[in-house]
């Protein structure tokens, strides 16, 4: 069985999607941590992402992404160094986003995406999982909120660990993100003609999860 749950940044599909795993016993992954570890590597290496898909290329030949499954967690390796948290900053979902368009970056990827999900129960969370890494897939679901309600939620985690903010600055970036996802000529951010849209605006995440959960028990009635 496989769960793919798609959507814009902010949602809640990495929450949703962790719940989920852990309750049918399924496996994890979070696929936009290895966009964002290319976008990592690429501001490490002081590349100008937009304008140098060729050096991007070049990076992408080279480069080596490793994810391990722990009971705490996704973890992401660069060339051999652990950086599973130096790749959540707004800045490198930012670089990830712009990394994302650039096809050897998505090939590469996606190759090792399904080499991952390949013979597992796994729940898999991105942008393109429905439409294009997992196609096949049992259950789907694209899960999406206003920008306001995605905004405050990332506003109040960033405010809890004690980062300066501003909810306005978060919504712009969003809506830039969301442009840039959804506009892409490879494998835009869309809904999968047979996902189910669960809409977490006015949901918290508890609900959310609960939501989530009854599209899959449904699916997996019908499997
Ligand atoms: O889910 P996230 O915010 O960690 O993802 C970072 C960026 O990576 C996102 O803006 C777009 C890109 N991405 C993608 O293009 N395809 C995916 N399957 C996952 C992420």
């Amino acid at each position: 069985m496989r769960v793919a749950i798609d959507g814009p940044a902010g949602a809640g599909k990495s929450t949703v999607s962790k719940a989920i795993a852990a309750k049918l016993g399924y496996i994890y992954i979070d696929t936009g941590a290895m966009y964002r570890t290319v976008g990592y590597s690429a501001l490490k290496k002081g590349i100008d992402i937009k304008n140098r898909h060729d050096l991007m290329s070049q990076l992408m030949d080279n480069i080596s992404i490793d994810m391990k499954i722990t009971p705490c967690g996704q973890l992401m390796f660069l060339d051999g160094e652990d950086v599973t948290s130096s790749i959540r900053t707004e800045a490198v979902g930012m670089a990830a986003s712009d990394a994302a368009v650039i096809g050897e970056v998505r090939e590469k990827l996606v190759r090792l995406q399904r080499e991952f999900a390949e013979g597992k129960n796994v729940v898999m969370d991105g942008r393109d999982i429905g439409t294009h890494v997992l196609p096949d897939a049992e259950c789907k679901i694209y899960l999406t909120a206003s920008v306001l309600a995605r905004g405050k939620r990332r506003y109040d985690e960033l405010c809890a660990r004690g980062e300066d903010c501003s909810l306005e600055n978060i919504c712009r970036d969003i809506e830039v993100r969301d442009e840039n996802d959804s506009s892409r000529s490879i494998s835009p951010l869309r809904r999968a003609e047979d996902a189910v849209l669960l809409d977490t605006t006015d949901l918290t995440l508890e609900q959310s999860v609960a939501a989530a959960e009854k599209i899959i028990n449904e699916k997996l009635k019908e499997i």
